[in-house]
């Protein structure tokens, strides 16, 4: 019989902090997330020295909260995991550091966690779990990869963005619309009250072959409608934009999901990180794999933007791997995920 374990996760990687007791029999016991939309709103986007600053306020408090709620002491835990990357350096490290020096004053392994790993397993908290083999849409604010999944590690990356991210350009457009940060979730918010076919933009790079994605293209054409809408658009003229503008990022995913689909040929979708909470993508994915007799996963919304639970998941799989880490701290700002290693 395998022994069942409990994993601490740490996020740190970038505005917010995230923590979260994960057990392999009970699940989640315990998590926790502090986000810094305040500290950074006045600035209209994540100021990367305020974020690691803030980090190191918020990291022990909510520690020893989440060790609370769960009604656990350290020697409950078996393991610590953090994220190690990618990810800003230095929101990077405090959590690196807290979660390296937490190990070895407690003399329990350390696991450097991947923090799209984290995203890509995070579906695997739900009670209706992916089995492998499948394909996975990665939407964050930093990374749009399509990937190949035929196990914990096992990851081939079928086709990636060229410019930014899909959350990224949510985020640049929110903000040439002036809407406030964090801008994707509220771009959303916008668009749903937006008419189709008043604007239509480009679905970029769907025309010809291959899995790799381009927003910066679909970004300007926004821009030049918002331009020519004039300096006081109406409400309705704003929502029509963002309507057109989500409309573009939601075809072009799912034309590409479908091409990695029959391109591999598997029938199951996973899509993950801060996008997949998008309403409108997990429509039209739904009914995309509902038209391909498929299934498709998602995490529940708290897990679909960053938090400790999907680090806490992906430490334990890697712990019962035994993928521990030496006592040095370690933490990479860019991290391809096809260099990690299988599990088994
Ligand atoms: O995974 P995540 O929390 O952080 C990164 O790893 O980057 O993703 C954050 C991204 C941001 O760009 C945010 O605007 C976007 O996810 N996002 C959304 C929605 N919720 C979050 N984009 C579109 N619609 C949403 N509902
Ligand atoms: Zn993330």
């Amino acid at each position: 019989m395998i022994k069942p374990m409990r994993v601490l996760g740490i996020e740190t990687s970038c505005d917010e902090t995230g923590i979260a007791i994960y057990d392999d029999k009970l699940g989640i016991m315990a998590h926790q997330l502090y986000s810094q939309v305040a500290l950074h709103a006045d600035y209209g986007g994540v100021v990367p020295e305020l974020a690691s600053r803030d980090h190191i306020r918020k990291t022990i408090p909510l520690i020893a909260a989440t060790l609370a709620e769960a009604g656990c002491t350290k020697d409950d835990i078996d393991g610590v995991a953090f994220t190690a990357g990618p990810g800003l350096m230095g929101a990077l490290l405090v959590g690196a550091t807290i979660g390296r020096s937490l190990a070895f004053a407690w003399d329990k392994p350390a696991v450097a966690v991947h923090h799209m790993e984290g995203h890509l397993l995070a579906p695997m908290l739900e009670e209706s779990a992916p089995e492998f083999p499948f394909v996975a849409l990665l939407v964050s604010g930093g990374h749009t990869l399509l990937v190949r999944v035929d196990g914990i590690g096992r990851y081939e990356i079928l086709g990636e963005s060229v410019d930014d991210a899909a959350g990224e350009a949510f985020d640049k457009t929110a903000k040439l619309m002036g809407l406030d940060y964090p801008g994707g979730p509220r771009l959303a918010k916008l668009a749903e009250q937006g008419q189709g076919g008043v604007y239509q933009f480009p679905r970029p790079m769907t025309d010809k072959p291959g899995l790799d994605f381009s927003f910066s293209g679909l970004k300007t054409a926004t821009a030049m409608a918002i331009n020519e809408a004039g300096a006081q658009p109406s409400e309705q003229t704003r929502a029509n934009i963002a309507h057109a503008f989500q409309q573009a990022v939601v075809d072009t995913l799912a034309i590409k999901c479908k091409r990695a689909l029959v391109q591999t040929g598997l029938n199951r979708l996973v899509v993950a990180g801060g996008v997949s909470a998008n309403t409108s993508l997990r429509a039209q994915l739904s009914e995309l794999m509902q038209g391909l007799g498929g299934e498709v996963f998602y995490p529940r919304n708290e897990y679909c933007t960053d938090n400790g639970a999907m680090i806490a998941f992906a430490g334990l799989q890697r712990l019962r791997a035994n993928d521990i880490e030496p006592l040095a701290v370690r933490a990479r700002p860019r991290w391809p995920l096809d260099e990690l290693t299988a599990v088994d």
